[in-house]
């Protein structure tokens, strides 16, 4: 059976990657997902993935702001996927949520579930968004999902659990049409109970080594006391380590966030690759005095190195830091094709598995948890994010402060 997928906010193809990888078989039948159109409003994410997913039919790649697709022209699917903007959704910074000037175009995904009727969705953005605009903004959402005739299944993946050499919390939703009598389990996350086995940042660099002339593997020229200040802070620490000598710290205004000149730890999964943030959020080597490079970035994103980003250096390391990465996509698609092959598969529970009706019926979550999930998520996400440029300034004067 092969699923013909549409996807709106594709950015370079993270999530279509895994798709593409992801195939099972069952009775000598194959259930596989393609390509049948895509589109996104970023010139440089839209040449990356024409030339990764689909170099013979570049025009199925559209290059147009959401609001003004016309969604009626598009070729038929049966499998829809849509990673819809997440900055207002982000906790750090302002959450505008429903009311910025992202937060809407979740709208025009559903607009596609409507009309187009696919078999099956996958949908995804930040933990954040559970708690934005008090709760309203996801339930709002997950209600106009199962109202345009899905079962649906949001779940919080930990991508580490899954493999990925990275923490990384996102929301992901899948929903299935109402009709075919089918719902999505949340496949178990094979390395929960067991972070011996999270894959690290050394393998995940080191193994392979990547080679000189890899594409997007340029270093960052660093200003020297930048340099000087990195060899001062251990592997996992960050600028606010007490060894770093008085005349090379950081005077920062705003809260002292923890992945500012973050040094990555060898033995841990590295923390969140992000797509933006000013000086001192690149992400720093944890043997090198160095930031990443967008190479590094995106083997810690699980993209493989013939995967080629288009645009600059700003452009490249935003739609690394966007993207859904490949190895945890491809599980949670492959889990989708075993739910129409009828193959079982380990799972676990769906995090608001005992809520999911109350949600959808009530508009309305138990106060209790949401308080306390509330804290938990806004924690996680702050460790997180990337940090504002305004945020930040330094001791020492700088031309390039990466
Ligand atoms: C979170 S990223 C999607 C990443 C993608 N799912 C992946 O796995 O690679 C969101 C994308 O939405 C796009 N976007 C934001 N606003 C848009 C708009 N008004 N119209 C079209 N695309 C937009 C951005 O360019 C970005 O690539």
């Amino acid at each position: 059976m092969i699923f013909k997928k549409g996807e709106l906010f594709c950015g370079p193809g993270g999530l279509s990657l895994g798709a593409k990888l992801a195939v099972v078989e069952k009775d000598g039948e194959v259930y596989k997902v393609e390509h049948a159109w895509a589109s996104d409003y970023d010139r440089d994410s839209c040449e990356t993935f024409r030339y990764n997913i689909c170099p013979d039919r570049p025009e199925t790649v559209i290059c147009e702001d959401v609001r003004k697709l016309d969604i009626t022209k598009l070729e038929e699917i049966d499998a829809f996927a849509f990673g819809f903007p997440c900055n207002d959704y982000s906790i750090v910074g302002e959450s505008k949520g429903l009311e910025g000037e992202y937060g809407p175009l979740y709208s025009y995904g559903i607009k596609v579930l409507k009309y187009h009727q696919p078999k099956w969705f996958i949908a995804e953005n930040v933990g954040g968004l559970e708690s934005a605009n008090e709760g309203q903004a996801f339930i709002k959402i997950l209600k106009e999902m199962e109202e345009a005739g899905y079962n649906i299944t949001p779940h919080l993946y930990k991508f580490e659990e899954y493999g990925v050499p990275q923490a990384r919390r996102r929301i992901i939703i899948v929903g299935i049409r109402k009709d075919l009598g089918l719902r999505f389990e949340v496949p178990q996350a094979p390395f929960k109970d067991d972070p011996s086995k999270w894959v690290t940042s050394r393998q995940a660099l080191e193994e392979p080594p990547i080679p000189e002339d890899a594409f997007n593997h340029e270093f960052t020229k660093h200003h020297p006391k930048v340099i000087e200040m990195l060899e001062h802070i251990p592997p996992g620490e960050n600028a606010w380590y007490e060894g770093i000598p008085p005349h090379l710290r950081l005077n920062v205004k705003g809260a002292k966030l923890s992945n500012i000149y973050r040094r990555l730890h060898p033995d841990l999964p590295a923390y969140t690759v992000t797509g933006s943030g000013g000086g001192g959020t690149h992400m720093y080597h944890y043997r090198e005095p160095r930031a990443l490079t967008n190479r590094e970035r995106a083997r810690l994103q699980t993209f493989p190195d013939w995967y080629k980003f288009f645009g600059g250096k700003e452009s490249v390391r935003k739609q690394i830091g966007m993207a859904v990465p490949p190895h945890g996509a491809k599980i949670i698609i492959e889990a989708i094709l075993k739910t129409f092959a009828g193959i079982r598969y380990d799972t676990e529970p769906a995090k608001w598995e005992d809520e999911l009706n109350q949600m959808l019926s009530t508009g309305t979550k138990k106060s209790k948890k949401t308080s306390r999930s509330k804290q938990k998520i806004k924690k996680d996400t702050k460790e997180e994010n990337a940090v504002r440029e305004d945020q930040i300034s330094f001791d020492f004067s700088l031309t390039n402060s990466q």
